[in-house]
Parts: structure tokens; C-alpha cells; sequence
């Protein structure tokens, strides 16, 4: 079976874009793939973070992504420290990555470009971090959205640098981008991926989010004044968002589908349906949520994830050591 890691970092609660984007994709790779999926939460403090509102989106994310459908007894789910390989290993990829190369990350020179001050060390070296999370555990594949797709470039090169100088550590991963729903757009401006950084709150969907407050953000969303739901993303960005949250939430449904539903229907129907899908997904993964919150199952699955994890994170960091040189006492 083929192995499959990808890291998820709430920084804020999980919305929309990060459930069509990665959690649904990670339920049907279960199945298929032996799946390994942690919080990243040494990713999360790279920018500053108030420590309650942390604990309780790490625990949220955890119960969020056990409310999609992922299941312990199929995946390996685990908190990123629990397993403390990964800050070793984040360590020496660091140094084996060059200035010029995380120069060249997107991520920190977007944030840079906008004129944030006080950006962290930790933040600008993430990539490499990101690196070591992903070649302790030899993944094949490592789904991401296309935001994430320079950062598994890094983690190729980086690996392959280190397999050239000394000898065969890593397996070189592959990226594997979803083709659709890789980029849902805000629903207030569908210029922009829908974030947790939406300043105005009203263009994205979170999973917690109730259905008054769902059905209104769905229902206000930005469109445009052609009043043909047509899939045209350069020219209808918002309906083409709209319909591809549709498409996304009604097992890939194809657009053409979607465009015959609504031929000669107003915008008001197209935007009833997509918030009875949007609403009817959130009521499903909600009621697990409630279920799952205070049951104990987040510690157990936590608990048996870090250790099944530590066993192999712990072999790889002890080969990576040895073979630069860093260890003395055989093992
Ligand atoms: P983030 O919330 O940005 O840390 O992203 C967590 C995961 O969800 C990553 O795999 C992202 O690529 C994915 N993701 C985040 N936002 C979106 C979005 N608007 N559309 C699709 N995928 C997303
Ligand atoms: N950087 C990713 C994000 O911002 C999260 C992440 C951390 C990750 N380590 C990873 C994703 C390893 C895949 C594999 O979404």
C-alpha cells in the first residue's frame, strides 16, 4: 500500500475552503492509502497565537477532522509535537536549505510584500520544517492545495540534496493536487481564497459555523450581473466559486450538470441550492462534532496516533543522524 502524510495547520477553525480542499480528499485516501495525518502545531505559533484560542482550535481540529469521516483505526492521526522528531529533523533541514531558496517561498514574501512587521525566524524557515514533517515518515504522496504545492518543491530538492551527500535517506515525494476544489474563492470576494483571514468575516464558511449565519454568507455572496449560472472563472468568478463548492459538496457533479439544472433560474434559486448543500454538510459534520467533543476519542486516537508515529520517526531521525555523523554511541 502506498503512503500518504499531509499536515494541517489551524491557525483559526477549519472553514469550507480546508474541508473541500483537504479533509474530504484525506477520508477517501484512507482507504486507499496508508494514511498518516497530523496537526501541525509547531506551524501554528509562526506567527503569534493567543494560547487558549490555540488549544481549543488544535482540539477542534482534531474532533473536526474525526467528524469528516477519518478514521483512527484506518489513519494515523497525530499533534506534530507529540512526535518531537519532527523539530529535530526540522532542525538539520534547515540547515541543508539555502537562504535563496526560502527567499524564493511565496508564502513569506507575500506576508513581507504587505508590509507586516515583526515576521518570525520561525516563520521564514517553516518551509524546511515542513520538509522534515513529511521525510521522516518516506510518504509517497502528499496531498496539498496548490498554496502548498512550492513547498513540497522544497521538500523534493531538499531530499534529493541529501540522498546526493549522503547516501539513500528519503524517498522523494510527489505532491498530489486535487483538480477540483483545490482553490474555493471568499464568497465576498471571489478574487481571493477563502480564508481565515477574511477581515470581514462574511466570505467564509467555517464547519462550526450555524445555518442562519451559513445560509446568510451563502446567500450574500458576491456574483456578477451576466445572471447565467455559467462555469467561467475569469468572467464569473463568484458563480464559478458557487458551483464549485456545489460540484465539490455533491460527489465532483460535473459543471455542465450544474449549468442545465439552473438554465433560465435566477441567481436567488442557484445560491438556495448551494446553501441546503452547504447546510446540509455542516448539520451532518456537526453533529459528530458534538458527539466526538468531550467523548475521550480525541485523546485515545491522539495517544495511539504519537505512538505509532514516534516508532517510525524515530528510526528515520536516527538514520539521518548517523549518517551525517552526529551520533557517537551505537545504538
Ligand atoms: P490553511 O487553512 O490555509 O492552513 O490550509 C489547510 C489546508 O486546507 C491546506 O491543504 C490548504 O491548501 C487547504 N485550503 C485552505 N484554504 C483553502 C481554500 N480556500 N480552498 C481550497 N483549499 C484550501
Ligand atoms: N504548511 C501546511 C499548511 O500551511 C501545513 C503542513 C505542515 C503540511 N507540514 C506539512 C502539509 C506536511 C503537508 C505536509 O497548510
Amino acid at each position: 500500500m502506498k503512503r500518504m502524510l499531509s499536515g494541517i495547520k489551524p491557525t483559526g477553525q477549519l472553514h469550507l475552503g480546508n474541508y473541500i480542499g483537504a479533509l474530504r480528499h484525506f477520508v477517501d485516501y484512507q482507504d486507499e492509502y496508508e494514511m498518516f495525518a497530523f496537526i501541525a502545531n509547531l506551524h501554528c505559533i509562526t506567527v503569534p497565537q493567543d494560547p487558549a484560542e490555540l488549544q481549543k482550535n488544535l482540539k477542534d481540529c482534531v474532533a473536526l477532522y474525526l467528524a469528516c469521516g477519518l478514521d483512527p483505526s484506518k489513519a494515523t492521526i497525530f499533534l506534530q509535537t507529540d512526535v518531537p522528531q519532527h523539530a529535530q529533523l526540522g532542525y538539520i533541514m534547515c540547515c541543508h536549505t539555502y537562504m535563496g531558496e526560502l527567499n524564493r517561498m511565496t508564502q513569506f514574501k507575500d506576508k513581507q510584500a504587505h508590509g507586516e512587521t515583526n515576521l518570525s525566524g520561525g516563520l521564514y524557515t517553516y518551509p524546511s520544517l515542513m520538509a522534515a514533517d513529511i521525510l521522516l515518515y518516506d510518504p509517497d504522496y502528499v496531498p496539498v492545495g496548490d498554496d502548498q504545492k512550492q513547498h513540497v518543491e522544497l521538500t523534493r530538492d531538499l531530499a534529493i540534496r541529501m540522498n546526493n551527500r549522503y547516501g539513500d535517506l528519503f524517498r522523494v515525494p510527489e505532491p498530489l493536487v486535487a483538480k477540483t476544489g483545490a482553490r474555493i474563492m471568499s464568497l465576498s470576494n471571489p478574487e481571493k481564497k477563502m480564508s481565515k483571514s477574511d477581515e470581514t468575516n462574511k466570505g467564509c464558511i467555517y464547519l462550526l459555523d450555524s445555518e442562519k449565519v451559513a445560509r446568510k454568507k451563502v446567500m450574500s455572496a458576491v456574483t456578477d450581473s451576466l445572471g447565467r449560472v455559467h462555469f467561467d472563472p475569469v468572467n464569473q468568478p463568484g458563480i464559478s466559486n458557487l458551483m464549485q463548492i456545489l460540484s465539490s459538496l455533491q460527489d465532483d457533479r460535473s459543471m455542465a450538470d450544474i449549468e442545465q439544472e439552473f438554465e433560465g433560474k435566477g441567481y436567488g434559486d442557484f445560491k438556495r441550492a448551494v446553501a441546503d448543500a452547504v447546510c446540509g454538510k455542516l448539520n451532518e459534520i456537526q453533529t459528530r462534532y458534538n458527539e466526538i467533543i468531550s467523548s475521550g476519542l480525541i485523546e485515545t486516537t491522539l495517544d495511539d496516533g504519537a505512538a505509532k508515529a514516534r516508532k517510525i520517526a524515530a528510526v528515520k531521525l536516527e538514520k539521518v543522524q548517523r549518517a551525517i555523523g552526529m551520533e557517537i554511541i551505537e545504538k
